[in-house]
């Protein structure tokens, strides 16, 4: 577990942000997020979700800062394949101690509080300041206790922002879009949406900020595209 006794985050941290990286998403939050922000991004299948969420990784390390990515829909030999293919090496930066990806399908057995803790132990292990949880949907489907609401606040509230662990957690959303928020919408700093939609004959993806605490920021739907290098948000 993060044992760490006293903080090191203050709050001159705290006002700092750091950029997702991701073309053009910074230039509509304001720079980046605040460090320690907890983000939820929703999308249905296919909207680049898993992609967007390992290019945050990747732009971390290229800020020389760790990161955690949490598998629980993908093995990690399909998302080191598949990532490879917008030039991110996943296992290069394993190997240089950069990033830590866990499987957590494989964990056999593991309930919720051996998930976080397997979580916990990896951020804390390579000094790691962000964390990708992908996806927050089949975590919480995949716990053989009933959901323990009060510990995924407790690891999001006290520990992450505490150690000024900027989090992303991508949540797998049907179709439709209910208007109905979720308990997550509400405990997150931000929430952020990528979404399938039918124009001429054609499957396309926009991108939207829902909402992003102490920011002003877009509201409005841009086009995404996905290029060699990953998503790239467009201005319009
Ligand atoms: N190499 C690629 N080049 C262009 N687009 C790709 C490539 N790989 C995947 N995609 C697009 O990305 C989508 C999958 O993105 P992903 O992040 O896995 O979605 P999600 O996690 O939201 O289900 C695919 O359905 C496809 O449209
Ligand atoms: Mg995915």
């Amino acid at each position: 577990m993060l044992n760490r006794a006293v903080s090191t985050l203050n709050i001159a941290d705290t006002r700092r942000r750091v950029p997702i990286g991701i073309p053009r998403v910074d230039e509509f939050i304001q720079g980046g997020l605040h460090i320690g922000d907890f983000v939820l991004l929703e999308g249905g299948i296919g909207t680049g979700k898993t992609i967007f969420s390992t290019q945050f990784v990747y732009n971390a390390t290229l800020n020389e800062e760790k990161a955690v990515f949490a598998s629980f829909e993908e093995d990690l030999p399909s998302l080191k394949r598949n990532m490879l293919r917008f030039g991110i090496d996943l296992a290069s930066l394993e190997n240089k101690g950069m990033i830590r990806l866990i499987d957590l399908e494989s964990l056999e057995g593991a309930g919720m509080g051996s998930n976080i803790e397997t979580i916990l132990n990896a951020l804390d292990e390579i000094k790691a300041k962000r964390l990708v949880v992908d996806s927050l949907t089949a975590f919480l489907s995949g716990a053989k206790e009933k959901f323990d609401y009060s510990f995924l606040m407790h690891l999001i509230y006290k520990t992450l922002k505490r150690e000024g662990i900027t989090t992303l957690m991508t949540v797998s959303m049907a179709d439709k879009n209910s208007l109905e928020p979720t308990i997550e919408e509400f405990v997150a700093d931000g929430v952020f949406l990528l979404e399938n939609y039918m124009k001429d004959m054609e499957l396309r993806t926009r991108f939207m900020i829902k909402k992003l605490r102490g920011t002003e920021h877009s509201r409005r739907y841009h086009n995404v595209i996905f290029t060699s290098k990953g998503l790239e948000i467009l201005p319009f």
